[in-house]
């Protein structure tokens, strides 16, 4: 619990300290552990969708990257899609947008 409390802490100064430029990448990295993880259990494992729409680069093609952005950070009121904002800043937020509509990085592997 503390060692969770004291990431997001750290991931919060590293999103100050990056201003409204593109993460730096070792957020990146937090970013798309994050995605996969969090967004990944109502989006599913592959974002192929699940209990939310999939967030493939097929199914985000005609989406404005600023509805993204602003769906990812204040989430869509009545739905289950949950606001970010407390986890997110802008930049991450459009980031994450970004490489939804790309393809989506994959975790680095572990070792
Ligand atoms: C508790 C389940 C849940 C979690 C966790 C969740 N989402 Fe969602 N998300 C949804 C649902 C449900 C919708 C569809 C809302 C609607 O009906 O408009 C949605 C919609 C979206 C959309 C809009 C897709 C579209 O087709 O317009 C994006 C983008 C999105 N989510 C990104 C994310 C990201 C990025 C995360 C993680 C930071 C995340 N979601 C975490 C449930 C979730």
């Amino acid at each position: 619990m503390r060692a969770a409390c004291t990431l997001i802490i750290v991931s919060g100064w590293l999103a100050t300290a990056a201003g409204a430029a593109e993460p730096s990448v070792p957020r990146q990295q937090a970013l798309v552990r994050m995605v996969r993880q969090d967004c990944g259990s109502c989006h599913g494992m592959r974002l192929t969708g699940g209990l939310g729409p999939a967030l493939t680069p097929q199914a985000l093609a005609d989406k404005p990257l600023a509805s993204m952005t602003a769906t990812i950070l204040h989430g869509r009121p009545g739905t289950p899609m949950p606001p970010w904002r407390a986890l997110l800043d802008d930049a991450d937020a459009l980031w994450i947008a970004t490489q939804l509509q790309h393809g989506f990085p994959e975790e680095p592997r572990a070792r």
